[in-house]
């Protein structure tokens, strides 16, 4: 049973959203001048992601966006947040603009506030230009420089419409999932790469975030970053310290240099690897932002493991808890636990939760409908623990559900679906799902009860 949901808690002005990203989505991978992105890369090195699926034509929105505005309308959410494909801007990650790149975004923006629905921005949701990984991707210092050159030249195109922009997407992801565990692009196992990724993705942030403000004033700037709720597994002095190193992975050295706090100490001893600081970055890091997004998909339990890989914690099973489709432990708790940290610890004025939602194996019924009953649970439970965060002050400004399409979903291609509307690969026909209709009830019910 999930509980009810405290719609009044949400105020009045809520922006009620849906999310994606611009690999996942959009195919049309080789036209108006796109570059390659090392997910193209990625994707077509045999053996890297399941069933060899890639993202050439993924759900078509380069084409049918004005398809899936509709469904955007008929689900009734104010915002959306979308990704802009740097590969489409900036072919080759530096130099020359690719000016139909910026007609597309520059047609979508328009086509969105056509519909009344206000675009999030994400500058960087993990498609980096082939030719920058061949000059050493995020381990080299001026890939940092070149996201912000980009991040120039798209405010400085849609800043005049768009005002809420982030300038990466879970860098946790880009860092440790892309260069330690392999199981991303770039796909590589090194823990010297992934600290100095980690190091200047978050550079790569703060100097973004001064660009954009230079080439869009207003522009309302953000972070938005990947966390999980740490718990040991047991009372047991080692899986209490495995605890504390897997939330220093995970959420700390995320999280402490963004908020002026530095690289955490205990971290940077465990990792051994000398930073490629220079005098200013930790200042250019902790540039104040406007706001702060927080995807939360599971929380994490850990055991110690000496042997195993840094961070040396490694997850458990726990016996009787439910799982989504990607076999992660539902716990909305989680949510609301980090709503309050990032508040109530780092101080955050303005919060969105930028992602949140649940892959299931979804079926269409033969009267064409797709009933998600588990997918719709884990929105009213995750809902109802923002609405517990906001009771307790938590700034929470709006919610964006992962995802309005099913799309590609990375190392897992396209058999795990996290949207609220269905799609039918084959035909590219959108059918939104009974989550999606539940989402809608919700978006109107709280507009009735903060406005009736
Ligand atoms: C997040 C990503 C997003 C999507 C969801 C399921 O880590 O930001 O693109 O893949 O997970």
């Amino acid at each position: 049973m999930s509980d009810p949901i405290d719609l009044a808690a949400f105020p009045r002005d809520f922006a009620w959203g849906t999310a994606t990203s611009a690999y996942q989505i959009e195919g049309a991978v080789a036209e108006d001048g796109r570059g390659p992105s090392i997910w193209d890369t990625f994707s077509h090195t045999p053996g890297k992601v399941d069933n060899g699926d890639h993202g050439d034509v993924a759900c078509d929105h380069y084409h049918r966006w004005p398809e899936d505005i509709a469904l955007m309308r008929s689900l009734g959410t104010d915002t959306y947040r979308m990704s802009v494909a740097w590969p489409r801007i900036v072919p080759d990650g530096d130099g020359p603009v690719n000016a139909a790149g910026l007609d597309f975004y520059d047609r979508l923006v328009d086509g969105l506030l056509d519909a009344g629905i206000t675009p999030s921005v994400t500058l960087y949701h993990w498609d980096l230009p082939q030719a920058l990984q061949d000059r050493g991707g995020w381990t080299a210092r001026e890939t940092a420089e070149h996201l912000a050159a980009y991040a120039s030249v798209v405010a400085g195109r849609l800043g005049d419409r768009v005002t809420r922009w982030a300038t990466l997407n879970e860098p946790l992801c880009s860092g440790w999932i892309g260069h330690l565990e392999g199981r991303m692009a770039p796909g590589l196992t090194d823990l010297t790469a992934a600290v100095r990724a980690s190091y200047h993705l978050l550079l790569a942030h703060g100097l973004a975030t001064g660009a954009v403000r230079a080439a869009a004033p207003g522009a309302q700037v953000g972070l938005v970053t990947n966390h999980s709720t740490v718990e040991p597994a047991s009372t047991a002095p080692e899986d209490l310290a495995a605890a504390v190193r897997m939330d220093g992975h995970t959420n700390r050295w995320w999280l402490d240099p963004v908020y002026g706090r530095g690289f955490p100490a205990d971290m940077r001893e465990l990792y051994g690897v000398e930073l490629p600081e220079r005098p200013g970055d930790l200042d250019t890091i902790a540039a104040p932002l406007d706001w702060h997004g927080l995807n939360y998909y599971f929380p994490a339990t850990v055991t110690d493991d000496p042997e195993g890989p840094v961070p040396h914690a490694r997850e458990v099973r726990l016996p009787g808890v439910p799982r989504t489709g990607m076999d992660w432990q539902i716990d909305a708790g989680g949510i609301e636990a980090l709503l309050m940290r990032l508040t109530d610890d780092y101080g955050v004025r303005k919060l969105y939760v930028t992602e949140n939602g649940s892959a299931f194996p979804d079926t269409v019924g033969p009267d064409g409908t797709v009933d998600d009953p588990e997918r719709t649970r884990y929105l009213e439970q995750h809902l109802a623990a923002c609405a517990r965060a906001i009771r307790k002050g938590a700034p929470l400004a709006g919610y964006y559900a992962w995802s309005l399409l099913d799309n590609f979903e990375w190392a897992y291609g396209y058999d795990k679906r996290f949207g609220l509307v269905h799609v039918d690969y084959a035909t590219q026909t959108r059918t939104i799902k009974s989550s999606g209709h539940r989402y809608a009830g919700i978006i109107r019910a709280h507009r009735h009860a903060t406005t009736g």
